[in-house]
């Protein structure tokens, strides 16, 4: 089975984030898995925001569109709304398990074992590698999912 709703959570919600939530907004919709998506930040320096111009212009360039998506950050009601919630590396993952509430109901583990880079001070190849690094993770949950796999 795979979740109804899952929600991405980097620190700013303007360069991995979003970037994981267009790739699989896109391979989930061409698999015909309905899968609702959203991402978010543990911090709020950028809310409001749409995603890193560099995010954007490589998204793009591999056919994902983040155009639409405007930062925010990580809410309580985040963790009943979702069944799954993933870190995009390890602080992100501390952060979000501190402000956890008791008695969430959503799952919250990392996307990858592998931290994705944060690319924010690196370059246009980061952000390249960053979507490669995200692609993989990917179809590694997908492949999980639709081979009827909890989503553990
Ligand atoms: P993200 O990248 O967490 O992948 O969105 C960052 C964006 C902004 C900052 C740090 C990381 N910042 O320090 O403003």
């Amino acid at each position: 089975m795979h979740p109804k709703s899952v929600l991405f959570v980097c620190l700013g919600n303007i360069c991995r984030s979003p970037s994981a939530e267009a790739v699989m907004t896109k391979l989930t919709k061409n698999q015909g898995l309905n899968i609702h998506f959203d991402s978010a930040g543990t911090a709020n320096y950028h809310t409001n925001s749409p995603p890193d111009e560099r995010a954007v212009a490589v998204g793009k360039s591999l056919d994902y569109d983040l155009s639409a998506l405007r930062a925010r950050q990580v809410r309580p009601d985040d963790f009943y709304e979702f069944d799954m919630i993933f870190a995009m590396d390890a602080n992100n993952l501390a952060n979000l398990q501190k402000i956890m509430p008791a008695d969430a109901t959503a799952q919250v583990a990392m996307f990858d074992e592998l931290a994705v880079a944060d690319p924010y001070y690196g370059d246009i190849s980061d952000f390249q590698s960053m979507f490669a690094h995200i692609e993989k993770a990917s179809q590694h949950w997908l492949t999980r999912w639709q081979q009827g796999a909890t989503h553990d």
